[in-house]
């Protein structure tokens, strides 16, 4: 693959390497509206199919405007890794920004490598190991007051289950005891906003946030209901710290300056977080009891390795890289489902990638999911099988053709906290119940900010 970038070449050299630039394939789509009916109807088959029948990197409009898909990993490096600096979030991310201000996800540039650089601390394993003594304990709590319905016989819906429980875990590790009272108003708070946004971001046009509609009225409330919340606890924690990730993350000093976060800027970093560290994390494990349900025999390695290491006891951090089988579930729920199932960037200057031009202002998506499941990278790839993750597959694979955290510098910054979690609540809820979904409960994709099941997923507990 070649990749050229025009930074320091003449006009005649550049005029002459857009002329030789090959056409991007792609399909033509409806007069006016393009491929608008295909991405309403279901987006996920529209960007299966387009990867099958033109490859990697393929053009389609959304009316009259053109978009690239690319899923091909040598392209998907090029853009996220080798030359991200040209690829950024641009427009891709601005629906984001009523709620989530100026936090990491929707920065560019100098901006963003400097909020990173103060961030990345907060986030380091050591960091993530002094949580896990909470970590547990809410999600013990959690999962103990399953018991009633579990001896009932009564169905949960495990999508609304485990989004109460990461939001939970993630206010806590945030928060610490700071905010027993205020967890439900906050949770509750922070569904409006985040729903709102997701409303937003699929509207040609919405009224202004100041005029009155219902939906800006309940959206004005959540986000007055967040701030005053958010900022006292900024407040209280410069003055009394208690070692959560608040206190990380305003404890961070930029190398060169000294300065560290402003208020607005920690309170956006709080809300991004809750937005990107809860979903995320809940449509994995979602996914993955799914999957255990209808694979018995991974669940009873799974059952076994978790009894081997823990005999019955709570796991500590120290335990989680011995749970060697339970870190293959994770990876391979993670590349059938991956919760980031789409992401975006912008080109800011003029490239050709591999003989294709790519105009400045162009808009590129890129899936984690079709990548997962091209046949050309995985062998029988709609087959669950963590042993795809072990040691010598992983070795003689393309490291490139799996990215459910994305790649390159904007890698997300989360990952660790949020496999260290999933290990947790995947040992804590083995440990108490036989989990199953309920006959008949129909499976589908609801693609929204993250990979949701389209009608939840009902599932039955066995207390154990
Ligand atoms: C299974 C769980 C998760 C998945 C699948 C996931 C996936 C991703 C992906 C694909 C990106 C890159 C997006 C891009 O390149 O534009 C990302 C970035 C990010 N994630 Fe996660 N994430 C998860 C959990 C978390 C958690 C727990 C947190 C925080 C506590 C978090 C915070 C972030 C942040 C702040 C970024 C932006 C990083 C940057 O631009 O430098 N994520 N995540």
């Amino acid at each position: 693959m070649k990749c050229q970038s025009f930074a320091f070449i003449n006009t005649l050299e550049y005029n002459q390497r857009m002329a030789d630039t090959k056409p991007i394939p792609g399909p033509r789509g409806r007069p006016v509206v393009g491929m608008i009916p295909e991405m309403a109807s279901d987006m996920l088959s529209m960007f299966t199919n387009i990867n099958n029948e033109f490859g990697g990197i393929a053009q389609f409009k959304l009316f009259s405007k053109p978009y690239l898909l690319i899923t091909d990993p040598a392209y998907v490096k090029h853009i996220l890794q080798d030359n991200y600096r040209n690829y950024i979030r641009g427009r891709s991310v601005e629906t984001g920004r009523v709620l989530l201000g100026n936090g990491l996800p929707l920065i560019d540039g100098d901006f963003w490598l400097r909020e990173r650089r103060l961030m990345q601390p907060a986030f380091h394993r050591q960091r993530i190991a002094s949580l896990t003594e909470t970590m547990s304990a809410t999600i013990a709590t959690h999962l103990d007051g399953w018991r009633a319905k579990a001896s009932e016989g009564q169905s949960l819906d495990m999508e609304e289950e485990m989004t109460q429980l990461t939001l939970a875990v993630i206010i806590q590790a945030m928060f610490s005891t700071r905010v027993t009272d205020q967890v439900k108003a906050l949770g509750e708070a922070f569904k409006v906003a985040s729903s709102f946004m997701l409303w937003r971001s699929q509207q040609m046009w919405a009224p202004p946030l100041w005029v009155p509609v219902p939906k800006n009225k309940a959206y004005n409330n959540a986000l007055k209901t967040l701030n005053e919340t958010v900022y006292p606890l900024v407040t209280a924690a410069r003055k009394n710290p208690r070692n959560d990730l608040l206190d990380m993350l305003l404890e961070m000093r930029d190398e060169q300056t000294g300065e560290g976060m402003t208020d607005e800027q920690a309170r956006d970093e709080v809300v991004t977080i809750f937005f990107a560290g809860h979903e995320t994390t809940a449509m994995a494990m979602t996914w993955m009891f799914y999957l255990l349900s209808q694979h018995p025999e991974v669940e009873e390695r799974l059952r076994a390795e978790i009894s081997t290491v823990l005999d019955g006891r709570t796991p500590t951090f120290t335990d989680l890289p011995k749970l060697t089988y339970s870190q293959k579930v994770i990876q391979e729920t993670l590349r059938l489902y991956p919760s980031a199932y789409l992401f975006a960037r912008e080109a800011i200057s003029d490239q050709v990638l591999d003989g294709y031009r790519i105009p400045a202002g162009t808009m590129i998506f890129l899936t984690p999911f079709v990548t997962h499941r091209d046949a050309k990278y995985w062998p029988n790839p709609e087959t669950f099988d963590p042993e795809r993750f072990n040691a010598e597959q992983v070795a003689a694979r393309n490291p490139n053709v799996y990215y459910p955290f994305g790649e390159g510098p904007h890698l997300c910054i989360g990952n660790n906290l949020a496999q260290t979690e999933m290990q947790m609540i995947l040992a804590l809820a083995l440990q108490r119940y036989k989990i199953s979904l309920v006959p008949g409960h129909p499976i589908g994709f609801r693609p929204e900010a993250t990979l949701r099941p389209k009608h939840g997923m009902r599932m039955t507990l066995q207390n154990l």
